[in-house]
């Protein structure tokens, strides 16, 4: 098994990583776990955060990492919060599930996606980064599995929310899960390291 670091401090993103890295013979550490500070996420997109998130680790430790940087667009809110998405709820998530579904209510528009862009880094800096994204709609809040915005969205073809469908299937069809799969076939037919 090899190592690599989850460069992310978020519990709930980590977890989600587990299951994924395993059937490609890699031992996620956390950036947590290894002190590593998280560095300002001052890039303006998912893709640019990512980078910033991966690269940071990888050469502070000297070990492969790979970084996500993700977030819930909302139709009504113009695609907001977007890139915004932890600062937008600052903690109180079911206050901005309320503000997310008043624009929703108000524009009678409630289509929202979620954005995942994974990034590797190797510790010499270079880079790959895969993104993906799941469309879906926002309605009131339903289940408690997951993290986050989980229990607003409703992805596409289902009709519960991400936190009612529960970690098994998210790992499947999740914005993570389809950036990750991209990462896993380029993995597999040339492993980085
Ligand atoms: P960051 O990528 O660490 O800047 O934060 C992303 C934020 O987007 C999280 O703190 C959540 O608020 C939200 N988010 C990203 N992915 C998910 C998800 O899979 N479910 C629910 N919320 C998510």
């Amino acid at each position: 098994m090899s190592r690599i670091i989850i460069a992310t401090h978020n519990a709930g993103k980590i977890k989600e990583f587990l299951p994924l890295l395993a059937p490609l013979g890699l031992t996620p550490v956390s950036a947590g776990e290894l002190g590593l500070p998280e560095p300002e996420e001052s890039a303006g997109d998912f893709a640019g955060n990512a980078r910033l998130k991966a690269q940071a680790a990888a050469r502070a430790a000297g070990l492969p990492a790979l970084a996500d940087d993700s977030g819930l667009s909302v139709a009504a809110l113009g695609g907001a919060p977007g890139v915004h998405s932890a600062r937008y709820a600052a903690g109180d998530y079911p206050a901005a599930f309320a503000r997310i579904l008043a624009a929703a209510q108000a524009t009678s528009e409630s289509r929202a996606w979620f954005t995942c862009a994974l990034c590797f880094a190797a510790p010499d800096g270079a880079t790959a980064t895969y993104i993906g994204q799941a469309h879906g709609r926002v309605a009131p809040p339903q289940g408690d599995a997951g993290f986050g915005y989980d229990p607003i969205f409703i992805p596409d073809g289902y009709t519960q929310s991400y936190a009612e469908l529960g970690a098994a299937l998210k790992d499947k069809i999740s914005h993570r899960a389809r950036a990750f799969a991209q990462f896993a076939a380029a993995f597999r037919v040339t492993p980085f390291f």
